[in-house]
């Protein structure tokens, strides 16, 4: 805490200051501001809606000067504008007479509507939608009052100022000069004093609005409070800006489209700006300027939580690497190709050519030329650019050059300092363009920016591939740079770690081990070698039960690969599934462990296995499941006369990774649909039946649609396919995957009743048919943990890494799969009483691999050597996988039974 007085400059965007509650925490984020003695300026945007409101207000006046019937919707605007605020106020208790003169002025200023065109007509809506931030400082300035806090409502006019340009020659700089201005931002000592030496706790202003140099109201065009707020920071000598906004920062991609986009806490100001430029909506792209030139830091918080401190910092960070920081897009591209032999070597071609850009004012966004070829992407949302100026334009440029023209694509922009260094890095991702139309490749001399222009069509899928590679599995380890994603960060569990408000509650599947903490520790100090595995039945044994309530499935084959621990196949065995096997091994592990081992109740599903295991498989009697056509055309001999399953690719692929997807051409797993009539001719051949089909889409899937979605299209499939043996009931196999919750808190991904009321759908639709699933996962992976010893810790950089002896060898889920794992302290550490003392850890194991990373930037209680860790979640897929790599042995392995 500083002793010096200073300012500090606090933005609320529309969504943060349109309720009382909004109001609430603003005037508590004043008073803690005032207790660490800053003055803080607060800058507010209009409420939510209303900004565009006035727009339409301001285009409505301008055409009632020719209809009449514009006038109901005048005043049906001003209405609604003034209902809105007046709810507001009651909210608030606070009297709304305090508005009648603003909208008094408001009316004003409607009855002034110029007659003409032209820079009249642009005040005119400056004067209009000023009045959006004017009502609502109005309002706040009266509830800051009422809570204490000496609040001076300044005008924004009175402190900005445009900067001067000559009088505005023609409607279209007219535009500009009014409705999206540029400020001065000179640092102004005596205006600074003035704040330090006022007796207000507080100073209120609009953003968004300024003053000419004649005293006209301008506008910082839309969005622009941020940049109010900045060029108010490098103005008064402000030590800071906070933008108060709807989310908790700037992401690696579009939260709300790409769910797994990551929190990005640091920027540096080039970063920021790019990023807001290239089309993140966070922050106005303008608003990063005034603080470069002044070094001023900015964080973005969200006032939804507004104790949640890991937020997008940007300010003058030192990059200890380079590396990508985010994806944006920017839709609504058109893309000019021009042709001409007469570029090569010639002076003043590009010279025309932009200069008939410049007549229709157009601004170019991306560039990319060579010897004969020019292409220009433009912004089509930029007002200039309708179909009549499209159609000039192309003329124009036609003359000089062989034109194409491409409508609707996107660019998409990796940014990050240093891009052009670190090229060799994106090499594996760019194989996402194969077969893909690309328009444009362009990298700007900055080296931030390397930008892919094409389709719309295909953007999507480029973006959520670009993003998975580049930072759902990321193997870059600036954890102070990229934070939580997104849908962490709206986890509960997740937040409250990062908040200090709140405090975790326990899941029972996930936390089983927590009443058990005595009994493990007396374990794994006497008879325990860690890492050890410990599994508990009774969890097992719950989620079996769960899942026998989905009474649609008449047979559950259990994924035995999940788990295979002979305590846990006869839990399951008991309960009265079956087994999915995919290997002889598998089959002769059954024989040997389960009491009464059924054949009947196998189904073996291998994948390019050797064609003796499945003779053994038919000699046991156990049903197989085929899934290559070659194969069947190979081995006639095999398979003639036999009856079995196929296992057919629908071809949506659903999984929490790409490697455990197993539909797609991209998978080996599958018959594709295209194959269907050779199969059906080769079934034929060889007189060969089907018992069912099956189909299973991946691993770790989430919500229930994917497998009603499949049982419909697999008995669909099975329609049109005459081998099915028409004594016995239709077999349809859906496959397992179901997805499991990561962390304690986390809501189950797959709701069981929901899927009991999918499946039950589909059999009342079909009742003929015999329903299969084959979970694995789903019923033994929170049964199981890990526990594991701390044994060294280290420090480099700003990276903090904790040695156990867990690592790849025991769990390779992490590794392989970037898969996450909830850890904690077995015993809470008792260092860990005095406080939140928390710290951002690297978990790594002792394996001579950079990739043996258990857990990255994780927040844990302090760690120090000894300490025991336990890694959850970890009973699918986990001493399965484990390996003597390195020489270190297998995990220990214990039955909890209780
Ligand atoms: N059926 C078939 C044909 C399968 O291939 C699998 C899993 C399952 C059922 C069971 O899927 P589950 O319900 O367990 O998701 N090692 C990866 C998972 C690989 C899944 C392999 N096949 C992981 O650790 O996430």
């Amino acid at each position: 805490m500083s002793s010096k007085r200073h300012i500090f400059i606090l933005k609320f965007g529309g969504s943060s200051v349109s309720s009382v509650n909004c109001w609430r925490t603003i005037a508590q984020i004043i008073k803690t501001h005032r207790s660490q003695n800053s003055i803080p300026v607060v800058v507010c945007s209009a409420m939510s809606g209303i900004s565009q409101m006035l727009d339409e207000l301001a285009t409505a006046c301008t055409k009632a000067r020719e209809h009449h019937k514009h006038q109901d919707q005048i005043s049906g605007l001003v209405n609604e504008i003034k209902n809105k605020h007046h709810i507001l106020c009651e909210q608030l208790k606070i009297s709304g007479l305090i508005l009648d003169p603003l909208f008094d002025q408001l009316r004003e200023i409607i009855t002034s509507c110029p007659q003409d065109e032209g820079w009249a007509c642009c005040a005119f809506k400056a004067n209009v939608m000023a009045m959006g931030e004017c009502i609502l400082t109005t309002i706040g300035h009266a509830f800051l009052e009422k809570c204490d806090l000496k609040c001076t409502h300044i005008q924004a006019q009175q402190w900005l100022c445009s900067r001067h340009q000559p009088h505005p020659p023609t409607s279209l700089a007219a535009d500009e000069y009014f409705l999206s201005a540029s400020c001065d931002y000179n640092f102004d000592p005596s205006l600074q004093s003035e704040c330090l030496n006022s007796k207000a706790d507080v100073f209120l202003t609009q953003g968004f609005l300024a003053r000419d140099h004649q005293n006209h109201t301008v506008l910082l065009g839309r969005g622009g409070s941020d940049t109010s707020a900045t060029c108010l920071a490098a103005k008064l000598g402000a030590i800071g800006v906070q933008i108060w906004t709807d989310v908790p920062g700037i992401f690696t991609a579009h939260p709300k489209e790409i769910p797994d986009s990551r929190l990005l806490l640091q920027l540096s100001y080039q970063e920021a700006q790019e990023l807001a430029s290239c089309g993140a909506k966070v922050l106005h792209p303008r608003c990063i300027e005034p603080l470069t030139a002044n070094q001023i830091p900015l964080s973005i918080r969200w006032t939804q939580r507004p104790n949640l401190k890991m937020t997008t910092q940007v300010g003058d960070f030192k990059q200890p690497d380079y590396s990508v920081k985010g994806i944006c897009s920017k839709k609504n591209i058109t893309v000019f190709s021009m042709d001409t032999i007469q570029m090569w070597q010639q002076a003043g071609f590009l010279a025309n050519v932009f200069s008939i850009f410049k007549q229709f004012h157009l601004s170019c966004d991306t560039i990319s030329t060579s010897e004969t070829n020019l292409t220009v992407t433009v912004h089509k949302t930029s007002q200039y650019l309708d179909e009549n100026t499209l159609h000039q334009l192309s003329t124009k440029l036609s003359e000089i050059c062989h034109l194409k023209v491409f409508d609707d694509c996107v660019t998409i922009s990796l940014v990050g300092e240093g891009i052009r260094s670190i090229l060799h890095r994106l090499a594996s991702i760019l194989k996402v363009f194969e077969d893909r139309k690309v328009f444009m490749v362009s990298q700007a001399a900055n080296n931030l920016n390397l930008s892919f222009t094409v389709t719309a069509q295909d953007s999507n899928t480029i973006l959520k591939q670009l993003h998975d590679h580049l930072f759902v599995h990321i193997s870059d380890p600036h954890a102070h740079i990229f934070g939580h994603t997104w849908q962490d960060i709206n986890d509960p569990q997740q937040l409250s770690q990062h908040d200090e408000s709140t405090q975790p509650q326990p899941n029972n599947h996930l936390l089983w081990w927590v009443g058990h903490r005595d009994e493990i520790t007396r374990l794994v100090s006497e008879s325990l070698t860690t890492p050890a595995y410990i599994t508990h039945l009774p969890t097992v044994n719950q989620r079996a039960q769960d899942l026998k309530q989905i009474q649609a499935v008449d047979q559950f084959f259990y994924a035995m690969k999940a788990n295979p621990h002979p305590a846990v196949i006869q839990l399951i065995e008991n309960m009265g599934f079956g087994f999915d096997c995919v290997s002889l091994g598998e089959i002769n592990h059954l024989k040997r462990h389960l009491k009464n081992f059924d054949p009947q109740k196998i189904i073996f599903t291998p994948n390019f296995a050797p064609i003796t295991e499945y003779i053994r498989a038919f000699e046991e009697q156990i049903t197989v499941t085929v899934d290559n056509l070659q194969l069947l055309r190979d081995q006639p001999d095999l398979f003639r006369h036999k009856q079995i399953m196929i296992r057919m690719d629908l071809g949506t692929r659903q999984g929490h990774h790409h490697y455990v997807k197993t539909a797609g051409d991209q998978s080996k797993f599958g018959i594709p649909l295209d194959q269907t009539h050779a199969l059906i001719e080769t079934l034929k051949t060889h007189k060969i039946t089907l018992k069912g089909v099956h189909f299973h889409q991946g691993s770790g899937i989430q919500g229930v649609e994917s497998w009603k979605n499949s049982a419909y299209s697999l008995i669909q499939w099975a329609s049109s396919v005459p081998a099915f043996c028409k004594n016995n009931r239709l077999w349809i196999d859906v496959g397992g995957g179901l997805a499991v919750a990561e962390k304690p808190h986390q809501s189950s991904p797959v709701c069981v009743k929901t899927l009991a009321e999918a499946l039950a759908e589909v059999k009342s639709h079909h009742p003929h048919i015999t329903l299969a699933m084959e979970p694995g996962r789903y019923l033994v992976a929170e049964a199981g943990i890990i526990v594991c010893q701390v044994h060294q810790t280290k420090t480099k950089g700003d990276h903090h890494y904790v040695g156990v002896d867990a690592g790849m060898h025991t769990l390779i889920r992490p590794a392989l799969y970037g898969a996450y794992h909830h850890i904690c302290h077995l015993n809470p550490p008792p260092h860990a009483d005095k406080g939140p003392q928390s710290e951002t850890v690297h978990i790594v194991g002792p394996i001579c691999e950079s990739g043996d990373v258990i857990a990255r930037s994780r927040l844990m209680k302090k760690i120090t050597v000894g300490d025991r860790l336990v890694i959850c979640g970890a009973g699918a897929y986990g001493r399965v996988m484990s390996s003597n790599y390195n020489h270190r042995g297998y995990p220990d392995e214990f039955i909890m039974d209780t």
